[in-house]
């Protein structure tokens, strides 16, 4: 509750107001066969300085922007750039493509470094399964043999186009995201005991 309309938080007579939402969904099974159709949106991630995308904050809005972008291009998420025009990150999940059975994701500078981003370096990195946190252009996601986003809510799903591209032979899916997604399961099982 703030005294007058302005910004600076002296002006809030209370503490914070905490919602909570309790809800039980379960991600869409047909999404692991279908895929993901991603577009690339004018929206990009921004600097540091501006609005660190690090941090899972409320302020949003430069995701919703890019969600709608890719809604009014008629796909499922928006694949977003950094700043330089190298591939970063979608509207609410981490992306990952495979090239020649190495695993590539962004730097990490200008997205959100998710629980699940994390996990899957991590695997990669236990399971001798090359894997490169780097900067890369959209004609080489464009060329991915494979290609899947990331996120707790719906651990690993494959990306079946971008900008109406199809990605590999099958639909985003082969045979590292396969046994990422296995090894990903034995994972949460072994720390859910
Ligand atoms: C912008 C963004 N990127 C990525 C993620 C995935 O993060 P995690 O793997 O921690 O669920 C989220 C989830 O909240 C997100 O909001």
């Amino acid at each position: 509750m703030k005294v007058r309309p302005f910004q600076h938080p002296s002006l809030s007579q209370s503490g914070p107001t905490v919602v909570m939402i309790l809800e039980h969904s379960k991600p869409v099974d047909s999404l692991q066969k279908r895929g993901i159709r991603l577009a690339t949106v004018p929206q990009v991630r921004g600097l540091p300085m501006s609005q660190d995308a690090k941090y899972n904050s409320h302020s949003k809005l430069n995701c919703v922007i890019g969600c709608l972008q890719a809604e009014q291009a008629g796909a499922d998420e928006g694949l977003m750039l950094d700043p330089h025009g190298f591939v970063n990150t979608t509207n609410a999940c981490n992306f990952f493509i495979v090239r020649k059975g190495e695993v590539w994701t962004s730097t990490g500078d200008y997205c959100m470094n998710g629980v699940t981003r994390q996990n899957i370096i991590n695997l990669c990195r236990d399971n001798g399964i090359p894997v490169y946190e780097k900067n890369f252009s959209l004609v080489e996601a464009y060329g991915a043999d494979e290609a899947f986003l990331t996120g707790t809510f719906g651990a690993q799903t494959p990306v079946s186009e971008i900008d109406g591209k199809p990605i590999g032979e099958n639909g985003g899916r082969g045979p590292v995201l396969e046994k990422l997604q296995k090894l990903y399961a034995d994972l949460v099982a072994r720390n859910t005991r």
